[in-house]
Parts: C-alpha cells; structure tokens; sequence
C-alpha cells in the first residue's frame, strides 16, 4: 500500500512559537490570578471616565495608596461633567496626601475638554489633554477601548529586562525594553494584556524577591536562569538628592490653623499650606526666617520635618505663634493640607 503524503506543516519558527506561548500563559494567569481592582472591569468594556481617573491618580503612586482616594473622587464627582463643574480648590482638596498634585490640576483642566468634547478613543487623541503623557494615553486606550497600544511603566521595563536578561541599563535601556514589550504584545485582548503584565510586575516579578516559583514565564525566563533575577534591570547610578531648606509657620486659634494658597506655578502649586518662606539651597538663619512671617509675634521654633520629593529633600524649620495673622488667608482644620504641611501641623511643641 502507497504511504499516504505527508501533510507538509507550515513552518512556526521558534521565536513565534515562544512568543504564542508567552501570551497564552500569562493571559491564563491573568484570568485567575490578576486582581480585583475597583476601576477594572472584566469581560466588557471600561468606562473610560474610570479608567482615565485610576490611570492619572496611578501614576507614581501604589495602587494600595490609590484606592482610597479613587473611591472618594468617584463619590464626590460620579462622572466628568461632574468632575468638570467642580471648583478647582475642591479637587485639589480631595487629592490632599496623594502628592504630585500637578495631576489633579491638570485632571481638573482635562474634565472640562472632556466634558464638552467627549472622551477619545485613541492613544493621539488621549495625549493631547492635560496630565496624559504617553504611558497614560496607551493604557487608557487599550483598557478603555481595546486599542493595540504598547503600554509600558516601570513595571513592564521590569519584566522585560528579566524575561530577555537586559545587560544594558536604565535609563539608556528604556527604547530597547520598550521594544521588546511591542513584540510581545497581543493583538487580542489589548486591555487585558496590559493589566496582566502590570499584575504580574506588581505581584510576582516584584522589584525585591520576586516570586519566581509562582510566575508563569519561569520556564523562559533568561533573568531567572542567571540565577540572580532580581538584579535586573541594570541601573546607572544615581546622583544623591539635594537638600533645600525652608521654614513654616503655624498659628492655631480655637483648633484651626491659618492656611494661604499657594502661588499655581511650582512645586504644590494652587494648594493650600502654611504660610513660609521660599524653599532654598541653604539654610535660612533665624533672624531672616522671621522677616517672611505672616504677623509680627513672639515666634517660637517648634522643631523641623524633613520630607522627601522626587528631585530633592526639604528641611522644614516650624515656626508657631498665637499672632493676628495678616494677608490673605483662612482658617481651617489640616484636611486640606499636603503631607508635608501636615507633618508641620502636627509637629508637637
Ligand atoms: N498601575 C498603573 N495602572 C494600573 C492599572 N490599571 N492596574 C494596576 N496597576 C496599575
């Protein structure tokens, strides 16, 4: 009997095979393991208000500190119009505590382009509103809408530098992981693809003891197969953060403090605060500290709060009197107050 003719298979090169598997394995992790996070929908589509606010409010913060605050904004503005209609003082209110609050300026400038030209579907159209940068606008289109959008945060530069074993380093290596992440993503499922690879760089392949028992791309991990996973990716060095120096003062009366706005451009811009000085390279001596206070008094130095920014740490001098305070201000309890202005008010005598 004549052998029937093979069936000539088409050719899957190794790589496209690696690849398939990859996307397969961590999307049926995802499926089981990926978490439960109050802007995520699964199995329909997002509102994008949701995922546009989680997106702004995660960025450079922990989704455990997000939380919180997600709840509140929702509650307070349930949509965008609502957001939009909003005083601006009273978003930066809610968003007291959650630092970097040049987001909830531009969030509040954003709501009203959204509120009246509707939201976008692209990752362009995203980009082009205030606070969107290009990691913001991808993620939003793609958990929004479904977009192929390469969605890549410190977490994903993570996984990819340990997945292909990067020896070149950040910041040089960013284009190259990048890169890499693009090659790997789905077509599919471009919304869920984007949230698994965040879940699995903030749940297993996590910067410290990563939890390589429990990951599904263990068996084609090069990073893991050095031995020494966790040392990737690669870093130049980084400059020491400068110290600036400042000083605050507090003035209580019948439980509230004496708070002032302080000026839209800088650091904490539009926020309230206590009234004080300039934050310079130097230390300020007593006696020229008490030139910029808010009344003439007796003031007596309480102590200092150190707190720390992203691109330097501030020595906070704190200065408190029982004065009649003069300029413009109000009197409030600390609700509204920046952490590091907190810290001052809590500052013990
Ligand atoms: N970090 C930034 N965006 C996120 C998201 N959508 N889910 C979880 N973590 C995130």
């Amino acid at each position: 009997m004549a052998e029937p003719a093979k069936t000539r298979r088409p050719a899957v090169d190794k790589a496209t095979a690696t690849r398939d598997n990859l996307r397969k394995s961590l999307l049926s992790w995802y499926d089981v393991h990926g978490r439960d996070l109050p802007w995520r929908v699964r199995g329909a589509s997002a509102d994008p208000y949701r995922v546009w606010l989680s997106e702004v409010m995660l960025q450079q913060t922990t989704v455990a500190a997000v939380i919180p605050y997600f709840a509140r904004l929702l509650e307070l503005w349930p949509n965008v119009e609502a957001l939009a209609a909003a005083p601006r003082e009273a978003v930066l209110e809610a968003w007291a505590g959650l630092g970097y609050y040049s987001r909830a300026r531009n969030l509040h400038a954003a709501a009203q382009k959204l509120a009246s030209d509707g939201f976008p579907r692209t990752e362009a159209g995203w980009r082009a509103l205030p606070g969107v940068g290009p990691y913001t606008a991808a993620a939003i289109a793609a958990i929004a809408f479904d977009e192929p959008a390469n969605v890549v945060d410190g977490n994903v530069e993570r996984v990819m530098a340990r997945l292909h074993a990067v020896e070149e380093a950040l910041p040089v290596a960013k284009p190259r992981l990048s890169a890499l992440a693009a090659a790997l993503a789905t077509p599919h499922r471009p919304g869920d693809w984007a949230q698994a690879l965040m879940d699995l760089g903030a749940t297993i392949c996590t910067p410290k003891l990563p939890k390589c028992g429990l990951c599904p791309w263990a068996g084609a991990c090069a990073g893991l197969a050095t031995g020494a996973p966790e040392t990737y990716p690669r870093r130049a060095e980084k400059a020491a953060r400068p110290r600036r120096y400042g000083a605050a003062f507090r003035i209580e009366r019948a439980g509230a403090l004496w708070l002032v706005r302080r000026p839209d451009k800088g650091l904490l811009g539009g926020m309230a605060g206590l009234p004080s000085t300039e934050w310079r390279d130097a230390p300020w001596p007593s006696a020229e500290v008490l030139a910029h206070a808010p009344a003439r008094a007796d003031w007596a130095h309480v102590g200092a709060v150190r707190h720390v920014f992203t691109h330097f740490s501030l020595t906070l001098d704190v200065y408190a009197a029982d004065a009649e305070p003069t300029g413009e201000g109000w009197w409030a309890d600390e609700a509204a107050l920046p952490t590091v202005f907190k810290k001052a008010a809590r500052l013990a005598v």
